[in-house]
């Protein structure tokens, strides 16, 4: 049984942790090193001095210019403004208060400095009342992935591991919830959904949004962990979707973001008509983009869509679709083509959503089936 909810802040409630990349790269410049989101790969989630001193070793610096007293009162200054004004919260956040309502004790657990704990806590709309016990990085001396986060927030709410769920994003932050007894959630806000499985995690969902919608520990326990769907059909596949199936907000927007950088890439210098693609994959929650790539003899041409589909299909072997983003300069917004409809079709169920997305920030949502209604499956695949 459910008896409390153990929250990891950045990138589960708040969506600070680009902020925080922004403001390091901004420190080593001060001290005449070029850092880029890349250095800071495997920086977060192990508290302050782990991210400067990861993003430091990263840039092969040792010792002199840099120093954590100096980035860390950096940071200090910096943050605050950063997110003055800004709306941080992640979607789904009022999953907390909706804990409290339904019986669940809470509490936060992240490797942050308190003072920063407490500013986000402002940022996303919540109170430090809402929360049973907030611990922050100053209250424990070994960061995650140890289980010592976890394991004080366990005992300052009188609850066994096994009657909690942690909430967390980054590969440390799930094995520190799985060294301290806890079931874990993954949020695919950071790490992907193979990682977030290799960490250990239990479930993975796609935000808290999708976790959201229970009255009471019971109900809680079965949008979180319910039981397996077992194998659905997408076209011509039987497929395990992960447990979270229905692609939330969140991933929609992941989705068009990946399907706007490859229309960027599009290859059109004949028809100069550039078009993206983006799909969700069903059973693994990753993003897969193509373009059109043209060619000299016309009709070598290769759509956005197929392109999309076959780079998952060699990243996972069969798919199942459940959403597929167009993104083309178009008014009203195209539609894919027949050949990539029938493509499609082999791996979608007539549900998955086909959204068709301009740069005019035009966003037109289908069924599959609207579109397609009688795929043609071959018939030895429809058993
Ligand atoms: N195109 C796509 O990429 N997807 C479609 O569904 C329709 C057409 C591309 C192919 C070609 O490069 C250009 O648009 C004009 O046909």
């Amino acid at each position: 049984m459910i008896r409390a909810f153990l929250f990891d802040m950045d990138g589960v409630l708040a969506d600070s942790e680009g902020i925080s990349v922004d403001i390091g790269i901004r420190y080593f410049a001060s001290i005449g090193f070029a850092a880029t989101e890349r250095t800071f790969r495997n920086a977060l989630g192990r508290g302050e001095r782990g991210f400067f001193d990861t993003a430091a070793a990263e840039l092969g610096i040792k010792g002199k210019p840099y120093s954590y007293e100096e980035a860390s009162s950096f940071f200090r200054r910096e943050y605050p403004k950063a997110i003055m004004g800004a709306n941080i919260a992640l979607p789904g956040v009022g999953i907390v208060r909706e804990a409290r309502k339904a019986g669940i004790l809470t509490a936060l657990a992240s490797s942050a400095p308190g003072w920063k704990v407490r500013e986000n806590i402002r940022a996303i709309g919540l109170e430090e009342e809402d929360f049973c016990f907030i611990a922050s990085g100053e209250d424990i001396r070994r960061n995650k992935p140890e289980k010592d986060i976890y394991e004080l927030a366990l005992i300052k709410l009188g609850v066994d591991g096994s009657e909690a769920v942690v909430f967390e994003d980054s590969a440390a932050g799930i094995e520190s919830g799985k060294r301290a007894g806890c079931r874990v959630a993954a949020l695919l806000t950071t790490v992907d959904s193979s990682s977030a499985i290799s960490a250990g995690a239990d479930a993975v969902i796609s935000d808290l949004s999708a976790a959201t919608g229970f009255s009471s520990p019971e109900e809680a326990e079965s949008v979180l962990f319910p039981a397996d769907e077992g194998l659905v059909r997408y076209g011509a596949n039987m497929i395990r979707p992960l447990r979270r199936r229905m692609p939330s907000g969140f991933m929609r927007k992941r989705a068009i973001e990946a399907a706007r950088k490859a229309w960027e890439n599009a290859y059109a210098p004949y028809s100069g008509f550039r078009v993206g693609a983006a799909l969700v994959s069903a059973s693994t929650g990753r993003i897969y983009s193509g373009c059109n790539v043209e060619n000299s003899s016309y009709g070598a041409t290769i759509c956005a869509e197929r392109n999309a589909i076959t780079t998952a299909v060699a990243a996972e072997g069969a798919i199942g679709i459940d959403m597929l983003i167009v993104y083309s300069d178009d008014d009203p917004p195209a539609p894919p083509c027949a050949v990539c409809l029938q493509v499609a079709a082999e791996f979608s169920r007539p549900d998955t959503r086909v959204i068709l997305v301009t740069p005019h920030s035009v966003e037109i949502e289908y069924s599959f089936s609207d579109l397609l209604p009688m795929p043609f499956i071959f018939p030895t695949m429809r058993l």
